[in-house]
């Protein structure tokens, strides 16, 4: 585990360069006394560089959390782009919209605060324009709900990631009760079967202990 740590901060050190409006974003979490639930700075840099590789201009973040990944994205795209972050816990919107404030960011991103499956819905119902990137990482026991719905908000090419779906290694074990692998457990097959979109996933180890995301793209 130290060696996991200590090589993610090699590549912290060398290849990310953290700037103020992260660390200031980290910093609030920390205040607040909220877990460490945000992406790793290396897997932060990996979706801004996935954005970037897209050359997305529109990404759907489900699960804005403490702002932290919204910066990331907001960071990678253009400044006519735009990041819409669905966030159902109250402080959390405020925290976000402060962070993404100081940042100089807000107006690449819009953080909306409310239950993810209704405004995901209503997005549908809007016929809101697709998006290029979508990143889900809300609660876990509605990944294949967040999965269905974003299809209906995506077009040919849109790519998806799906976060925090290794869990420690419990993805298979089949004597766990714990809601959140099942969750993603089901949302792994359920991507399998779709036929719509191509997929895989990825077992990560860092700063974040052993855990994992699925990549995928809407055919
Ligand atoms: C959990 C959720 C996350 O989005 C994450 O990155 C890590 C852990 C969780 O709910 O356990
Ligand atoms: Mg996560």
């Amino acid at each position: 585990m130290d060696k996991w740590a200590n090589n993610d901060q090699f590549i912290v050190e060398n290849l990310i360069k953290e700037d103020a409006s992260l660390r200031s974003a980290l910093e609030i979490r920390i205040d607040n006394e909220l877990p460490e639930m945000e992406v790793s700075p290396a897997q932060g840099k990996f979706l801004y560089l996935i954005a970037r590789i897209r050359n997305a201009q529109r990404i759907l973040e489900i699960g804005t959390f403490c702002g932290y990944s919204t910066i990331w994205l907001a960071k990678a795209v253009p400044d006519d782009g735009i990041v819409i972050s669905l966030e159902h816990n109250e402080s959390c919107v405020e925290i976000a919209r402060r962070s993404l404030e100081r940042s100089g960011l807000s107006c690449k991103a819009k953080v909306i605060h409310g239950d993810a499956i209704e405004l995901l819905r209503s997005l549908v119902e809007e016929n809101c324009e697709p998006f290029d990137m979508i990143f889900i990482d809300a609660d876990k026991p509605n990944y294949s709900k967040y999965l269905e719905l974003s299809l209906k908000l995506s077009k040919p090419g849109t790519v998806i990631y799906g976060d925090n779906v290794i869990r420690d290694g419990e993805l298979c074990n089949p004597a766990t009760s714990d809601p959140k692998v099942e969750g993603v457990r089901t949302f792994i097959e359920n991507m399998g079967e779709l036929g719509k979109i191509e997929s895989t996933a990825i077992q990560t180890v860092g700063v974040k202990g052993y855990d994992g995301f699925t990549l995928s793209v809407v055919l």
